[in-house]
């Protein structure tokens, strides 16, 4: 295709990842440039067999590319996404710099994916890991019986701080398994291996962890539902990769197991497993996959008109990098980028 990429934060976890859907989807720019921080100034990265070279990030890189995949520290990103689109690209980025800006769409293909025209300032926000599956499983609820009230509480895998996330959880997992000293936590606030910690993120104002304001106001944006009630509490987990969701989702009509079931198994990006023949969503199996995997609805006993649900999905593929190479793919079949 006749489209020049830059993947920026290409030495991340989620860089790393974007290289991997970009083969793996068969998408094929005309050409592409890794860019990551001076420290890997030097360093090569493998796209499709070859080794690359990273460049260090600075404004000239971005000449004449026109869509950029960007998965860097949000710091980073306020910097230097306003200087790529100034460049000429749609810069869609992983992090969370932008992503409650007005005139930046937030967007999951499957859900909301002609907001992509509506990219003001030439950036497009990739959601939360979270927010991804939860809005993929809820649009076709919402569509069924109008969804009034969220109840979510995720279990996340420590691949969610990124690259020294997993590096610090597989160091302790080592010495946790031989029933050694478990070294001191580098990335997560507490030791994980063994454990859960409700504290992985930094703490608002408001009682509630960073992430969690993220769940709430990332998924009223991307539904579209300003004033949707949404309660989280977001927990680190000891596994490697994907993300769980335990959803209770309340709804103005009342909706059936059978009507919900029927309208998840025709979602775009939804895998619905069967518990009757004794399948459930687990994240040793979704990792690797982009779809969002979800069983266990049933009925909630204690409301009338309200579904438990079981949501889990790989936070680096459909969570990060797969819904930001989709961006990219909806950018040049809507004709935004030419
Ligand atoms: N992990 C997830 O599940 C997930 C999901 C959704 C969104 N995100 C978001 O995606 C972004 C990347 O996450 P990650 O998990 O991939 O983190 P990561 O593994 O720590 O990777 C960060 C990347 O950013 C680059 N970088 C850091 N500082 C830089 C600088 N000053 N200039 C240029 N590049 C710089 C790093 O390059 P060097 O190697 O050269 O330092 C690396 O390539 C974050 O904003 C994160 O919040 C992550």
């Amino acid at each position: 295709m006749d489209v020049s990429l830059a993947v920026v934060g290409a030495t991340g976890a989620v860089g790393e990842l974007i290289r991997q859907v970009l083969a793996e989807r068969g998408f094929r720019p005309r050409t592409i440039k890794f860019l990551a921080s001076e420290k890997s100034a030097g360093k090569t990265v493998t796209f499709l067999g070859q080794e690359h070279p990273v460049e260090p990030i600075r404004a000239e890189a971005f000449a004449g590319v026109k869509i950029v995949l960007s998965s860097t520290p949000s710091s980073v990103s306020k910097e230097y996404a306003p200087i790529a689109a100034k460049a000429g690209a749609i810069v869609v980025d992983n992090s969370s710099a932008w992503r409650m800006d007005p005139d930046c769409p937030l967007v999951v293909p499957e859900v909301n994916g002609a907001e992509l025209h509506h990219a003001k300032k030439g950036i497009v926000a990739n959601p939360n890991c979270v927010a991804i599956p939860l809005t993929v499983a809820l649009k076709p609820l919402h569509d069924l019986g109008r969804v009034k009230r969220v109840i979510v509480s995720t279990y996340q895998s420590s691949s969610g701080k990124g690259a020294k996330g997993l590096a610090d959880f597989d160091t302790q997992l080592k010495a946790f398994a031989v029933g050694g000293p478990v070294p001191a936590p580098t990335a997560h606030r507490a030791q994980l291996a063994g454990n859960i910690i409700t504290l992985d993120w930094t703490l608002d104002p408001n009682g509630y962890t960073e992430e969690e304001n993220k769940v709430v106001n990332e998924t009223r944006k991307i539904l579209g539902l300003p004033d949707l009630a949404v309660s989280p509490t977001c927990v680190r987990v000891p596994v490697r990769v994907a993300h769980c969701e335990s959803v209770n989702v309340e709804f103005e009509r009342p909706v059936s197991v059978e009507e919900a079931r029927a309208a998840l198994a025709q979602a775009p990006g939804v895998v619905l497993m069967d518990e009757t023949r004794g399948e459930f969503p687990q994240p040793i199996q979704a990792e690797g996959h982009d779809h969002t995997f979800v069983g266990r609805v049933r009925r909630d006993p204690g409301c009338a008109h309200a579904l438990n649900l079981w949501v889990v999905a790989d936070n680096l593929r459909k969570g990060a990098a797969t819904n930001a190479v989709q961006c990219a793919e909806e950018l040049i079949r809507r004709g935004i980028v030419k």
